[in-house]
């Protein structure tokens, strides 16, 4: 098969459209014909050299993808050769075929296309473990997503409108927020021209926000402590800030607050299993509902990955960039 390999760390030029070994389908795992798979920030990470897969996991770069199955592996029941669905993986969406743990498909939800399917996974399974299964997002209260307008924060102003919560977002233009306005981001921060602090507070009557989830560690964790309701959750899924700061343990005692810190990835099978199940509860009848939809900003040949990584970088997306299988 073909697949996006990482020839050295370095730019985007260094991922190239080769000619692999097809996977093997192991104890547990189904293999899938690829159609479509999306670009993670943590895929710039890991062509850079800074991230690199978990032991056992595809070498190839992609945290997602969509396709249907073309074999089942032993000990798997429940899906069969030529089911269609969507996956999280630990790497390898870039690619013609992938191995799949069999707790970590998900069925194509009803009225979504095949290839719109793959920009969910990743960012439903983040969003919803991050936000509800650990910060316990109640419909009463106001959730602020930094990089509102990013593959994870269009998710997150979806499911977080969707129980009933408030949602505050920072993004970097005016465009952006406008574009998480219409999908439901009631208080609007632009991160370049005004402090999310003073924001949250004057938004909020002064009490702060209950959850934020937060993509830029170091640089926000000071600023996020102090955005931070009464007894509030600051949910960390990412480092674009750095990964060292001081904390303020007097203000979050004083607050009553709580912080937390998770990556998806590298979390074993089962429990990646138990969020996948969640989402399929919880989240797939949302969308089969017509209330939470992928945003898909751009879709590209898979070949052509590189040029859908400098996309993510130069920030010229809103939502998630498909690449799409030959
Ligand atoms: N821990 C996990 O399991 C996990 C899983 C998935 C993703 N993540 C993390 O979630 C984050 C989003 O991922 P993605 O793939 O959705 O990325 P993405 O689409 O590339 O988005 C990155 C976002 O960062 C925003 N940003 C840059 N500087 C900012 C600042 N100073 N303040 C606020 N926002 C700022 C950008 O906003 P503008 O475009 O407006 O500048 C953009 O929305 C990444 O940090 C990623 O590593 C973590």
């Amino acid at each position: 098969m073909h697949a996006i390999t990482i020839s050295e760390p370095g730019g985007p030029e260094v991922l190239v459209w080769d000619e692999v070994p097809d996977p093997i389908a192991g104890e547990g795992e189904v293999l899938v014909e690829v159609v479509a798979s999306a670009v993670n920030r943590a895929d710039i990470m890991q062509r850079q050299g800074f991230y690199n897969p978990p032991p056992g996991a595809s070498p190839y770069p992609g945290l997602e993808c969509s396709g249907r199955i073309t074999e089942i592996g032993p000990g798997v029941s429940g899906w069969s050769v030529g089911d269609e669905a969507c996956a999280l993986l630990a790497g390898g969406g870039y690619a013609e075929k992938v191995a799949v743990p069999a707790g970590q498909l998900l069925p194509v939800p009803a009225g979504l296309d095949l290839k719109q399917a793959a920009a969910l996974p990743e960012v439903v399974c983040t969003v919803w473990s991050n936000v509800f299964m650990v910060a316990h997002l109640r419909p009463t209260e106001t959730l602020l997503v930094h990089g509102g307008s990013s593959g994870i924060g269009t998710m997150a102003i979806q499911l977080a409108k969707a129980v009933g919560a408030k949602v505050a977002v920072t993004a970097g233009t005016k465009g952006k927020l406008d574009y998480c306005a219409e999908l439901g981001a009631d208080i609007l921060i632009n991160y370049r021209e005004q402090d999310f602090v003073a924001e949250i507070e004057r938004a909020t009557d002064g009490a702060g926000a209950d959850v934020i989830l937060d993509n830029m560690g170091a640089k926000y964790l000071d600023r996020n402590v102090q955005a931070l309701a009464v007894n509030g959750r600051l949910a960390i899924i990412g480092m674009q800030g750095g990964i060292k700061a001081e904390l303020n343990i007097a203000a979050l005692l004083g607050k009553r607050a709580a912080i937390s810190a998770t990556s998806l990835r590298a979390r074993p099978l089962g429990e990646k299993a138990a969020i996948v199940a969640a989402v399929r509860e919880h989240v797939w009848p949302l969308i089969e509902g017509g209330r939470i939809r992928p945003v898909v900003d751009r879709e590209l040949p898979m070949s052509e990955a590189g040029t859908a990584h400098q996309v993510l970088e130069d920030s010229g997306h809103i939502g998630k960039v498909l690449l799409v299988a030959p």
